[in-house]
């Protein structure tokens, strides 16, 4: 008899429970205080989507954020000073310009991954080496669970 068949969460024990998917689809925003962090869960457009609840500039709550496109990439806007981060990488993005150009014309340049990002294991890789974080990820199990798979060791 499988873990499923025994009712038993067969996640591996990394995982945290974050809510029904159906009731984060619902409401499309949770939050959960998961390992000393406030991690933020979000569902737009189909994708879920996590990453730390606070904003790596000062702490603003993401949660409360718009979501908007910029240079072609999902971001959330941080309601305190406006800080563009990408949601899938948690990338910080900027207008830059350059000041020997006559007329100046910004363009959206990217500061790096700022965020600590939590993303879907359903391809069971980890997302992101380069960004030298410990690599998070989130999880939406095939039937009705969203699970938090994390490395909160830092
Ligand atoms: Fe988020 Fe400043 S706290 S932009």
């Amino acid at each position: 008899m499988s873990a499923e068949e025994k009712n038993e969460d067969p996640s591996p024990p990394s995982s945290y429970f974050i809510g029904k998917r159906e009731d984060i689809v619902k409401v499309k925003r949770v939050t959960k205080f998961i390992n000393g962090r406030d991690v933020l869960v979000l569902y737009h457009n189909g994708t879920f989507h996590a990453m730390d609840m606070r904003c790596y500039h000062s702490g603003g709550p993401l949660q409360n954020g718009d979501i908007e496109e910029f240079s072609g990439k999902l971001c959330i806007v941080c309601p305190w000073h406006k800080y563009k981060i990408t949601l899938l990488e948690g990338e910080g993005l900027y207008q830059a310009v350059d000041p020997s150009q006559k007329v100046l014309k910004p363009k959206w340049a990217s500061k790096g991954i700022k965020q600590r990002v939590h993303l879907q294991t359903q391809n069971t890789t980890p997302y992101d080496s380069k960004s030298r974080l410990p690599v998070d990820v989130v999880s939406v199990s095939h039937s009705k669970h969203v699970s938090a798979f994390s490395n909160f060791s830092t």
